[in-house]
């Protein structure tokens, strides 16, 4: 299988370049070699690879950023996906692209399924959909995987800046209003693996008769705050901490320039009906996670 990763330097586009070698050639482009805001420059990359997979690992996901640079946003989150779906249909390749929990407004109070209506609250959120529509309305073998609070132990997230307050600070103050699924990038990247493989030698008809969207996240949820105390407690090296507490906090005491949905845990039913595959719970995903932190001297 010939494989074009777009975006091998990103939390989950790392992960990828490592779980889809097992799958065939795999070529890995990133900024600045393929830039998405200027998506032409991909159509030559694609004519000179010719994949038969493409998965785009790529996006602006500084959700507060976003909101002062809209065009840029756009062209990276909304029409880069669209029109590299539709080169992908012309060449014959499979696509998979990647959405997220914030094209949802967080009020349903129950995980969300593909069908319910979207309503983002951030340009990001608004962005994200219109890259989804553009391509299911590019047709071919895409799936857009949807999925929510994306960490890794490597970049700037939720895990590595918790671990970071840990170290910082006496007291510590986690939103307890925001609610949805943790969601390990290595694991991602290695379901993702697992359903090319599924695919064998027709990526393209395999994926055509399965194409569309699908949510696949961490299952269960937890607000920031459990998901916090449980990196914490979970953190091999807990005796660098200084924090001495936890307290529980309201989105309301951190004004950011981009409104989050409050509860926007995604329900993984069909993606596990369909594929036979699925992520397990978060805190067992975290539990993986945080074990690597363990220094060779401390393995057992
Ligand atoms: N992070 C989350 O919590 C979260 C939640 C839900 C869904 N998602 C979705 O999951 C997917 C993966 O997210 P992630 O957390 O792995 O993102 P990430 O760590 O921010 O990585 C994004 C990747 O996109 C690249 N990129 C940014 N602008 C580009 C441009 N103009 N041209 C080419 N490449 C560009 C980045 O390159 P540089 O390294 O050079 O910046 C990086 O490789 C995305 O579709 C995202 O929307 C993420």
């Amino acid at each position: 299988m010939r494989i074009l990763l777009l975006g091998n330097t990103g939390q989950l586009g790392w992960e990828l370049e490592r779980t889809l070698a097992s799958l065939g050639e795999v070529q890995a482009l990133d900024y600045p070699t393929i830039n998405l805001a200027e998506p032409d420059s991909l159509l030559s990359v694609f004519q000179h690879i010719q994949p038969q997979v493409i998965v785009n690992a790529t996006a602006y996901t500084a959700v507060d950023r976003a909101e002062g640079e809209t065009d840029l946003v756009y062209a990276i989150n909304a029409a880069a996906p669209g029109l590299i779906a539709q080169e992908a249909r012309r060449i014959g390749a499979a696509f998979i692209h990647y959405s997220t929990d914030y094209v949802f407004d967080g009020t349903k109070g129950s995980p969300y399924i593909e069908s319910d209506p979207p309503h983002p609250l951030d340009v990001y959120g608004q962005s994200k959909l219109e890259g989804e529509q553009a391509v299911e309305q590019a047709g071919g073998a895409a799936l857009i995987l949807r999925t929510s609070w994306v960490y890794s132990l490597r970049r700037d997230n939720w895990v590595t800046k918790v671990m970071a307050w840990a170290r910082q600070r006496k007291s510590l103050r986690l939103v307890n209003d925001q609610i949805s699924g943790p969601t390990w990038a290595r694991l991602l990247a290695e379901v993702t693996a697992q359903v090319l493989a599924k695919a064998g030698r027709d990526p393209y008809g395999w994926l055509a008769e399965r194409r569309g969207l699908y949510h696949l996240a961490g299952a269960g949820y937890c607000s920031r705050l459990e998901w916090g105390q449980a990196i914490l407690q979970l953190d091999p090296h807990r005796q660098e901490h200084i924090v001495e507490e936890i307290l529980p906090a309201s989105s309301v005491d951190f004004p950011a320039p981009a409104p989050r949905p409050l509860f926007s845990a995604l329900d993984c039913t069909r993606f596990n009906e369909v594929f036979g595959l699925q992520l397990p719970d978060w805190k067992t995903a975290l539990q993986l996670a945080m074990s690597e932190l363990q220094r060779p001297g401390e393995l057992h």
